[in-house]
């Protein structure tokens, strides 16, 4: 694991962006993986503002809510129009289908597309919890996309963006943690004094799954982008 430790989100930002704008123009990410919430923000809005020439470029995300339409506002498809798919020629774009009637099925139709879609670069967040995507503590390593029941710590820090708590969707389908171990190369973001714990064990504990991030330690390129606050509890 390569550590960068960055004053803030913005500098943090602007690393990730020059990591992905360098992998796109010498052609090595033609597969981009990419995340929602809070933490990508900055770095979605560096790739609007660089208006980046994208066209033969595909896209993969994480996750999606079970239950909310693409175009529900607390979709993570309408996040993503939003932050990065309105403004970016894209030659196409996948995230996992919340709406499907048979979720099983969905999420084998969604294997396959990560089987012909090798990403190259995947973004990340982590969750205080040291989620990655929606894998929460317990979930076996050997996970490949799956439905996710949401756990309180992650729908208490996502009912910030829903009107009412019970609004919150109970159950998500996510890349599972072998799904993302697959990739070739893992930017994972993290910015802010909640996330201090999360690092720390991710980066200095032990490969356990109760802590789903530190299965990282076992993949060969990954880059840690976190602010001083983030970084805080590292040793
Ligand atoms: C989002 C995702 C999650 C978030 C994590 C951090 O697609 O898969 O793992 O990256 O919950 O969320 P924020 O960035 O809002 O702190």
């Amino acid at each position: 694991m390569e550590i960068i430790v960055v004053k803030n989100d913005q500098e943090g930002s602007e690393k990730a962006f020059e990591l992905i704008k360098t992998g796109l123009e010498n052609g090595n990410i033609k597969t981009l993986g990419l995340a929602t919430g809070g933490t990508p923000l900055k770095l979605y809005a560096k790739m609007r503002e660089a208006k980046l020439d994208v066209s033969d470029v595909s896209t993969v995300n994480l996750d999606e809510y079970v239950g909310l339409p693409a175009d529900s506002p607390q979709s993570y498809h309408y996040y993503m129009d939003q932050e990065l798919f309105n403004s970016l020629n894209f030659k196409e774009t996948f995230l996992p289908n919340g709406m499907a009637k048979d979720l099983e099925a969905e999420c084998k139709r969604y294997e396959q597309i990560l089987a012909d879609h090798p990403v190259d670069l995947q973004v990340l967040g982590i969750g205080t919890n040291a989620h990655i995507g929606f894998n929460e503590p317990g979930t076996p390593f050997e996970t490949k996309t799956h439905v996710v029941e949401l756990t309180q710590e992650t729908k208490d820090a996502n009912k910030r963006y829903f009107e009412k708590e019970e609004d919150v969707p109970t159950h998500a389908v996510s890349m599972g943690i072998a799904s993302i171990m697959a990739v070739k190369e893992i930017v994972l973001l993290a910015f802010g004094e909640s996330k201090a714990d999360a690092i720390q064990q991710m980066v200095e504990g032990p490969v356990t799954e109760d802590c789903p991030a530190s299965v990282l330690q076992n993949h060969s390129k990954v880059t840690i982008i976190v602010d001083e606050a983030a970084a805080s509890k590292l040793n």
